[in-house]
């Protein structure tokens, strides 16, 4: 049984997730977080799908002993390989959620019949799972996905720094990109360098950073199953099965306050 004033879980093979988590504070300051990073199995975009699956599992269950009321698989990679998996694990103990659904429900909305561009890891676009849900929706929707198999792993060590324009610029010359109106950011990690991305296309294209949407679906969520919490103390913990400088950085640029980071390896 939850409650109100039970945390938010959410989950990331590293910094990435924090870009939602961001959106998901700003929008709800008074719910608290729990947040975890799994940066001693990063990058999950590189892994094998059941790999991913025991790592996700595992998570959820860390999670569910924090009473988490809902819990967001805040990384791609991993709700491709194990949203399914992980919403049976969990069952009625949380409400489970994931970054690729409300996306779909916003691009039903907004994008009926143009071409789209997708960006994200090899497990992510490998998978499918993506363009199956876009194209159910029947909408005329013409997505093209690429696998930008090294930019999640260079921004979790540089952040927004000049490195990566390089990057971009061999990734995002593609010929599957070209013509796209607007460039779907699959990956948790890319809002970091949302501005780069922007840049690289003269500003002509519009970037779908998820973040924003994400965090409506939950609010939504919460407010449906009536579990949201407006009188809470924003209380947030953020946990890594590593301990990393750049997690450690990342988080503070995130969040601009005293942060309770602690290590906790999935396995012992
Ligand atoms: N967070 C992952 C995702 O959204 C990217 C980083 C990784 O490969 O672990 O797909």
């Amino acid at each position: 049984m939850t409650n109100k004033t039970d945390p938010i879980g959410i989950f990331d093979s590293g910094i990435g997730g924090l870009t939602v988590a961001q959106a998901i504070v700003t929008q709800l300051p008074k719910e608290d977080i729990v947040y975890f990073g799994d940066t001693a199995h990063m990058p999950y975009g590189e892994k094998s799908t059941s790999a991913i699956q025991a790592y996700s599992v595992k998570i959820a269950d860390m999670l569910l002993k924090q009473h988490c009321k809902l819990i967001l698989i805040a990384c791609y990679s991993a709700t491709s390989a194990a949203f399914d998996l992980v919403k049976e694990y969990v069952g009625p103990q949380a409400a489970v959620m994931n970054v690729i659904d409300p996306m779909v429900h916003h691009i039903q909305l907004h994008y009926a019949n143009k071409r789209l561009g997708l960006i994200g890891t090899r497990q992510t676009v490998n998978s499918n799972v993506y363009k199956k849900k876009i194209d159910t929706l029947n909408n005329g929707v013409q997505l093209n996905s690429l696998a930008t198999n090294l930019l999640a792993s260079a921004i979790e060590e540089f952040g927004d720094n000049s490195v990566i324009d390089s990057l971009l610029a061999e990734y995002l010359s593609h010929h599957s990109l070209k013509d796209i109106e607007a460039l779907i950011l699959a990956c948790t990690h890319y809002p970091v360098v949302k501005n780069k991305i922007a840049q690289y296309f003269n500003h002509k294209i519009t970037i779908i950073d998820p973040s924003y949407v994400v965090a409506e679906a939950v609010t939504k969520r919460l407010e449906d199953d009536k579990l949201l919490n407006n009188n809470g103390s924003g209380h947030k913990h953020f946990y890594v099965s590593d301990y990393t400088e750049s997690f450690a950085s990342g988080t503070k640029i995130f969040f601009d306050e005293k942060i309770n980071l602690e290590h906790y390896p999935l396995w012992e």
